[in-house]
């Protein structure tokens, strides 16, 4: 079955579970655990300034893994089902994009339980996020996110946008913010330019590069366990590198 309506995507992703709610109020974000259906007076109930708390959402303790970015989210997806001692949140700006993530995932079960689909979870460990990037260190609580993968992030090659970059400096202290002491960020592209410049940014920051490789798929480390995402699968088929560098924080 395929979602038809994707005119209203902003609202209709708020029709999940899975996907966590948050208004703009006061300058301030809040967010709350989706419940279930969509209105004014459910939101009044959120308080201003209230932070997503991850494990009020998840309602354990588990690690917190974010990726950043995450288009139609077949990596996050298998990382949450491959690991259901860690909690993952996909973060992505685009409603519609995020609607075809949950088709996807509703496309991996079993029809005749694809009508309690819309208010369960498909995997309890999986939530998704409708939000800018920029707005991140607004959202979580300092130091509650154990590891940020960001995956073939747009290369915005021209100059005069690159404070757009995801690896950029300003971005880079966003994830400091919202990252735990000595955690990790995992970051892959194809793009050489885009690769080099987040090296580069990563030097003015506090993190520091523990593994880099121009040729994932030749490096039979960095290569293990790896999780193709939609955009790899397809420019590896292109015959492009992919690139892949892992940065702890002090
Ligand atoms: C090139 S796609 C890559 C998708 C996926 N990570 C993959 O590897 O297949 C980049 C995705 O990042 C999202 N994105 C770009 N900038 C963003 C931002 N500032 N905040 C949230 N999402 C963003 C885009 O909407 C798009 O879905």
């Amino acid at each position: 079955m395929r979602l038809r309506h994707k005119k209203n995507a902003e609202m209709n992703i708020y029709d999940y579970d899975m996907v966590i709610r948050y208004t703009e109020h006061n300058d301030n974000l809040i967010a709350t655990r989706t419940a279930r259906g969509y209105d004014k007076d459910e939101h009044s109930q959120v308080r201003t300034g209230e932070l997503c708390e991850p494990h009020a959402i998840f309602k354990n303790d588990n690690p917190v893994h974010l990726e950043l970015g995450m288009g139609k989210g077949r990596f996050i997806s298998n990382l949450a089902h491959n690991n259901p001692n860690i909690n993952y949140i996909g973060v992505e700006k685009s409603a519609t994009i995020i609607l075809k993530a949950i088709d996807r995932l509703n496309s991996t079960i079993n029809p005749a339980e694809l009508q309690n689909c819309k208010n369960s979870l498909t995997e309890p460990n999986l939530r998704f996020m409708c939000i800018d990037i920029i707005k991140l260190g607004e959202v979580f609580p300092p130091h509650s996110i154990d590891k940020i993968y960001l995956n073939f992030s747009d290369p915005w090659p021209k100059k005069r946008h690159e404070s757009r970059r995801l690896m950029h400096i300003n971005f880079l202290k966003i994830y400091e913010k919202l990252l735990k002491p000595g955690a990790l960020i995992e970051f892959k592209t194809d793009n050489i330019d885009l690769f080099n410049f987040s090296l580069e940014e990563i030097t003015k920051s506090n993190f520091k590069i523990l593994s880099k490789t121009y040729d994932l798929h030749s490096d039979s480390a960095l290569c293990k366990d790896n999780i193709m995402t939609e955009y790899e699968e397809k420019f590896s088929k292109l015959g492009n590198k992919i690139c892949k560098l892992i940065a702890k924080i002090n």
